[in-house]
């Protein structure tokens, strides 16, 4: 089992790949501890199957049915919508949201997205520092968007396209795995880049 305790990772060996519907069951309880439960099984198959949707897995590469985080975007024209991202409360805040994070804005990147979205709540501030230690900033209020009312803050990254943002990426990337690399953690990439969830089988 992956584990952190007194601030130590006892395992070493993390891997990044596609997200597939065998590894719902795993997914789900992190989903339950996160967001208590907003997708369902049915929400996340719809998605895993929808062409232009990219759902990617961290999962410790020792015991494949450890899943420590996921997330993933839609690709719409132009534009990628972070639609989820999470990491097992056990696991946070030791780098893999930021990783993870920064590795789907790559993979936008490669599909050619000029601007990545998503919504945050304003109580979120954990995850907006995230955001905007990536760069993302403020672009409007959605009212009352989440089911329990709460407004959602509309944040994107602008010119995900040009070079400028590619060095940044690249920059973050190696900030993450080092940050990792010191907690003894490292890191397996794939079959992630390019591909669509329909791609995989
Ligand atoms: C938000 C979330 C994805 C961040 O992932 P994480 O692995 O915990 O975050 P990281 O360790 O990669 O930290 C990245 C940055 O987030 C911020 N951060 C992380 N933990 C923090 C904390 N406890 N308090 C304040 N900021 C924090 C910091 O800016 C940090 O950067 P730093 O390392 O330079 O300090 C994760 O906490 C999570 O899954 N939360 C529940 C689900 C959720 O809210 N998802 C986002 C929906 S919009």
């Amino acid at each position: 089992m992956f584990s952190i305790q007194s601030g130590r990772v006892n395992n070493r060996s993390l891997q990044l790949r596609p997200l597939t519907i065998e590894d719902l069951e795993q997914v789900l309880p992190i989903e339950q501890r996160c967001f208590g439960g907003y997708w369902s099984q049915s929400i996340f198959e719809t998605e895993l199957k929808t062409k232009g949707c990219y759902y990617v897995m961290l999962q410790d590469l020792h015991n494949p049915k450890n899943i420590l985080a996921y997330g993933g975007f839609w690709q719409i024209f132009e534009e990628a919508h972070l639609t989820t991202l999470a990491v097992d409360p056990q696991c946070q805040g030791i780098g893999l949201g930021a990783l993870l994070l920064g590795h789907l804005m790559t993979m936008a990147q490669n599909q050619e997205a000029h601007w990545m979205t998503l919504e945050v709540r304003p109580s979120n501030q954990q995850a907006i520092k995230l955001y905007q230690r990536y760069g993302f900033a403020e672009l409007g209020r959605r009212k009352g968007y989440y089911p329990d009312n709460e407004d959602a803050l509309l944040f994107w990254y602008q010119n995900l396209h040009l070079a400028e943002a590619e060095n940044c990426l690249k920059e973050h990337h190696d900030q993450c795995l080092a940050k990792l690399r010191a907690q003894g953690i490292e890191l397996s990439l794939k079959n992630v880049a390019y591909l669509t969830q329909g791609e995989l089988s």
